[in-house]
């Protein structure tokens, strides 16, 4: 009576064990396939993000904020974010960058060419970094804007460059990178050639670009690590929900010994 009683708690115990080691064993290939991630299908609506909450902590982005603003376009962008299932990507130039702008300025601009102009700066889908990758192979890859109002990208092992004719920049960061709203951050503020024409002046400035080649050892290697650490998000995700499973089967294991050990007094 009593031994069948502690034989049938130690296999138990056991059983647990073994399918405990089981599911562990299994785990490793597991994360690839990110079981809880993929494709959760009767997904309610996708998380609301607030535009305008975002772009006001990170930057700064003060400038474009009040733009966005001023011209009404913050609501076209969170409608686009809300109410669309391709999403929306918004590059975004620092505060810095509309100091630097000189030579075009905007105070002749229309209305509607100061709206074209910060609607220029979105495209009308989610495109994580990794997707300019293709989208470089496309030429004119057209912006909110719409019509002329489009942009060039190329990748370069992991940075993504615009072109935009009058401006020549790339994604220094990523703001937010989550289906259905991607935020990056751009060096210069997008000046389209729909509006100030193709007579593009030579570069004033060719002297910042060898200031990177000067130091390549000191700049190049944080850049990269930078920009590596910033695309494959799902690393640390991964690692994160292994140790989440780990817990759980520690959690589980500790139940089932103090379990055995009421049973046994
Ligand atoms: C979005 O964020 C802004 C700034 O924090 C806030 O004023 C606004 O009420 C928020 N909108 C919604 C719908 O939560
Ligand atoms: C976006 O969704 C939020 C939350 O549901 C709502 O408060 C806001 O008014 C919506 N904005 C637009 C432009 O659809
Ligand atoms: C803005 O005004 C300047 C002169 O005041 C002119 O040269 C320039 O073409 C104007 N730009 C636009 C976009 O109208
Ligand atoms: C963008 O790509 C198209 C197609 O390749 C090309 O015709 C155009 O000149 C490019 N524009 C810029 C600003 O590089």
């Amino acid at each position: 009576m009593e031994f069948s009683k502690i034989f049938t708690i130690c296999f138990s115990v056991l059983l647990l064990c073994s399918s405990l080691a089981y599911g562990q064993a299994r785990s490793p290939p597991a994360p690839v396939a990110m079981s809880p991630t993929p494709t959760p299908a009767p997904a309610p609506a996708p998380p609301y993000v607030n535009l305008t909450y975002l772009l006001s902590v990170a930057g700064p982005f003060h400038t474009f904020l009040d733009y966005l603003e001023s011209t009404k376009v913050i609501d076209t962008f969170q409608n686009q974010a809300n109410n669309t299932d391709q999403g929306i990507t918004v590059f975004v130039p620092k505060d810095s960058a509309f100091k630097d702008l000189r030579k075009p300025s905007f105070s002749n601009l229309s209305d509607d060419q100061l709206k074209s102009l910060i609607l220029y700066h979105a495209l009308p889908r989610f495109y994580t970094l990794a997707d300019f990758n293709e989208l470089s192979t496309k030429g004119s890859i057209s912006t909110l804007a719409g019509g002329e109002y489009t942009l060039n990208f190329t990748y370069d092992s992991g940075t993504v460059h615009l072109d935009s004719g009058w401006s020549k920049t790339k994604v220094t960061s990523a703001v937010h990178s989550t289906d259905p709203v991607a935020i990056y951050q751009v060096d210069k503020v997008l000046l389209p050639e729909a509006i100030f024409g193709t007579d593009i002046p030579p570069t004033p400035a060719p002297s910042p670009a060898p200031v990177p080649d000067v130091s390549p050892a000191a700049d190049s290697p944080s850049a990269e690590s930078k920009e590596s650490g910033s695309s494959p998000k799902s690393a640390p995700s991964t690692s994160s929900s292994n140790s989440i499973m780990n817990l759980c089967i520690w959690r589980q294991l500790v139940l089932a010994v103090s379990a055995g050990v009421v049973l046994f007094f």
